[in-house]
């Protein structure tokens, strides 16, 4: 069927809106809304697995990397991620009782379809989050754990993303009530949290003004640091390569705490730090990575809370996102940076559905 831009001027821009849908159609294949109960579509038990392995590329990757933050703090499982290109030739030593998960929007990425097949050949349970549900690794995977995301057509993936990181956040929760790690009021109180991240996603597209208000500063910059800790250090990656990708700045992210071990000497008044911190039990620390970099002539912009924002330090630039439950930040927060980095490409006038050289999905090594 024929995909519209409708009145957005982008299929991206129309994508990031459509992802309170997205993540709402996502839902309903892993949460029963009557009995509050959580399970992976199909059924599957997590307590008869002893390790996670997740295998992607690209976007799909950083979704693995927040998935594993909530699979190891909630259900105590011991999950690694891999990005495919790197675990498919590196002869990765397997465990009996692993279940390897290959996240894909399309279901064809050569190296993630490579590394699937290689742990099939092993004798390892499989399973593949994956977006398009025609598609090979589909087809092939042991189980088929679903996003609805609907179409995706910008190259930069934005609600195929947040998709997998609904899908794996619900399987996180459905593992720690199986593994015995939460009680059923637990699991009540977290699936409640989870069918709220449509809604708070919807509301944080409300930061739009205040994004596209510090896309012209940063469009002019020449590098760019995003910082994250916990899972939001994931997004400080994603937000790096989304902007990299369709504006052609040089972007990278780091763990907050590493700021000290190098990065910080790229420090001055013209690279913008963006910090995504929401209020945790972590967010003093990363107050005093911004103070180290307010002490050097840095600018800092900080995507936060209402709570956030009352801490920051003076001449912080704060973009305010919903206050949520932590369990779903990586959710509430993917908005923001996506809209920045699609508000500092339009700034520099870039084709943003179809940055250079890249492919929306890449069916070659
Ligand atoms: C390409 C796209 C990215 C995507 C990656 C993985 O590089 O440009 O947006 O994240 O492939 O694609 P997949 O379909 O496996 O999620």
């Amino acid at each position: 069927a024929l995909v519209e831009k409708g009145n957005h001027r982008h299929f991206m821009v129309k994508e990031i809106y459509e992802q309170p849908d997205a993540c709402q159609h996502t839902l309903t294949a892993y949460v029963d809304p009557v009995t509050g109960h959580v399970s992976a579509p199909g059924g599957f038990d997590f307590a008869s697995v002893t390790r996670l392995q997740i295998i992607a590329c690209g976007t799909a990757f950083y979704a693995g990397l927040i998935a594993r933050y909530l699979f190891e703090r909630l259900a105590g499982l011991p999950c690694d991620v891999e990005i495919a290109s790197e675990f498919r030739y590196r002869e990765p030593a397997v465990t009996p009782g692993t279940l390897a998960i290959a996240v894909s929007q399309s279901g064809e990425t050569a190296d993630t379809l490579a590394a699937l097949r290689w742990c099939q050949a092993k004798g390892l349970k499989t399973a593949a989050i994956v977006n398009a549900h025609e598609s090979t690794m589909a087809r092939e995977a042991g189980m088929l754990w679903p996003t609805h995301a609907g179409p995706e057509i910008g190259v930069a993936s934005t609600k195929a993303f947040t998709s997998q990181v609904t899908a794996l956040t619900a399987l996180a929760v459905a593992a720690a009530a199986q593994r015995g790690r939460i009680d059923a009021e637990e699991e009540k109180r977290l699936v409640r949290v989870l069918l709220e991240a449509p809604r708070l996603v919807g509301e944080s597209l409300g930061v739009e003004e205040m994004v596209q208000a510090l896309s012209l500063e940063i469009s002019k910059a020449r590098d760019v640091l995003y910082l994250g800790r916990g899972a939001m250090s994931a997004l400080a990656y994603e937000g790096a390569l989304k902007l990299k990708e369709i504006s052609y700045i040089h972007a990278e992210g780091y763990a907050a705490g590493e700021l000290k071990h190098g990065p910080i000497a790229l420090v001055d008044e013209a690279t913008p730090i963006i910090v995504i911190a929401p209020t945790d039990e972590l967010f003093e620390k990363t107050v005093s990575n911004m103070s180290e970099v307010l002490a050097r002539g840095g600018r800092v912009i900080l995507i936060t809370d209402e709570a956030g924002a009352a801490h920051a330090p003076a001449g912080v630039s704060v973009i305010i996102a919903p206050t949520c439950d932590p369990l779903i930040a990586p959710l509430v927060f993917a908005a923001p940076i996506q809209l920045l980095a699609y508000h500092v490409a339009v700034q520099k006038g870039a084709d943003v559905d179809q940055p250079r050289n890249l492919a929306k999905s890449v069916t070659v090594e």
